[in-house]
């Protein structure tokens, strides 16, 4: 079986792209995939790359790869000196993206009109998970809490003392369509807010401010099988290092010792039960497929809410998607095998 394996990207992710598609290349069992990376550079372009020593090549330039519409799987080779060729066809395509352009339904509409099988969720729930606004009024509308929030659009931003009146203070700053934090930021003060949304607008032009919801993040993994039924997972807990404030990109990426993990979360089996229902409630209201990873909110008084849903979740050394199926019994090439079953059905 032919995966094409898509990583590195247009979007601020594009870093963790390439820590997760490494994982991925790792657990696709040679003796079943044969693997074909395609790195996406951050302009964009589809480059060939290759797989040796452990190492994914993330060329500048060399031969361009394009999926032909209506192709099922087929796909030219564009060398950068000499005639376009045809490539062996690709059974699958796996796009190892995080956010913008990659795991927001673009590449999934790709697929879609190149006829050709996707792993993971499709164009509906990839991008109405991964913008932050739209999927809040999904899970309210469906009865799943959410943090608090006003959407800002770009040169319409209320005051501080207005959101403090709605949202308390401390609040959050995020760009509603970013990941793994970037753009992010807490807000105390008048000075920082206006630093914070300068910042957010730079990613993106339309801006959530949240309210601070002071809770322990438990996340869950979600994955459906061929016939549509939903696993998940036990709960992870991430602990984040007090000085890093949140779980921002530094504690996750940067920082070896910026959050710990704990796997499975410690909770009452009442509650893991009632939050695995809720993770795959969330996952239905934003009409995903295939999987997801639902992150959590649960205040000392064990109520919780729905922090976000993400559709392409990290597979970096330090994530919480594989460990969490892993204390589920479900090994990462499990993981691989499924979602490419659930993909090919
Ligand atoms: N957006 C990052 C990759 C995550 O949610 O794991
Ligand atoms: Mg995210």
């Amino acid at each position: 079986l032919r995966i094409g394996v898509l990583f590195g990207g247009r979007s601020a992710e594009h870093e963790v792209s390439l820590l997760s598609a490494t994982n991925v290349m790792h657990a696709l069992d040679p003796a079943k995939y044969d693997a074909v990376p395609i790195f996406v550079t951050r302009q964009g372009q589809w480059l060939l790359s290759g797989f040796s020593d452990g190492a994914l090549a993330t060329p500048s330039s060399g031969t361009e790869i394009c999926l032909l519409p209506g192709g099922h799987g087929r796909m030219l080779a564009v060398p950068a000196d000499g005639a376009p060729h045809d490539m062996p066809r690709i059974d699958i395509l796996f796009p190892v993206l995080h956010g913008l352009h990659g795991e927001d339904g673009a590449v999934q509409g790709l697929a879609e009109v190149a006829q050709v099988p996707l792993a993971g969720c499709g164009i509906l729930g990839s991008a109405a998970a991964l913008d932050k606004d739209i999927a809040k009024r999904l899970l309210k509308a469906a009865g799943v809490p959410v943090a608090r929030s006003v959407t800002i659009d770009a040169g319409d931003a209320p005051s501080l003392a207005v959101l403090e009146d709605q949202l308390g203070l401390p609040l959050f700053i995020k760009p509603a369509r970013q990941g793994s934090s970037v753009g992010v930021a807490k807000v105390n003060a008048s000075q920082e807010f206006d630093r914070a949304l300068a910042e957010a607008f730079q990613h993106d032009r339309k801006v959530l401010a949240e309210e601070f919801v002071r809770g322990r993040e438990i996340e869950f993994s979600v994955l459906e099988s061929p016939s549509g039924e939903l696993f998940v997972s036990r709960p992870g807990e991430i602990v984040p290092a007090q000085s890093h404030g949140f779980y921002n990109y530094n504690a996750k990426y940067i920082d070896e010792n910026g959050a710990a993990l704990i796997v499975p979360a410690d909770l009452s089996p009442e509650v893991e039960e009632a939050m695995r229902d809720m993770a795959a409630r969330a996952f239905r209201a934003l009409g995903c497929d295939g999987m997801a990873r639902v992150d959590f909110f649960l205040m000392p008084d064990m109520q919780f809410l729905v922090n976000e849903l993400n559709t392409i979740p990290g597979f970096t050394d330090i994530s919480m998607y594989a460990k969490a199926m892993a204390a589920s019994g479900v090994s990462y090439p499990q993981v691989i095998d499924r979602l490419v079953a659930h993909g090919l059905a």
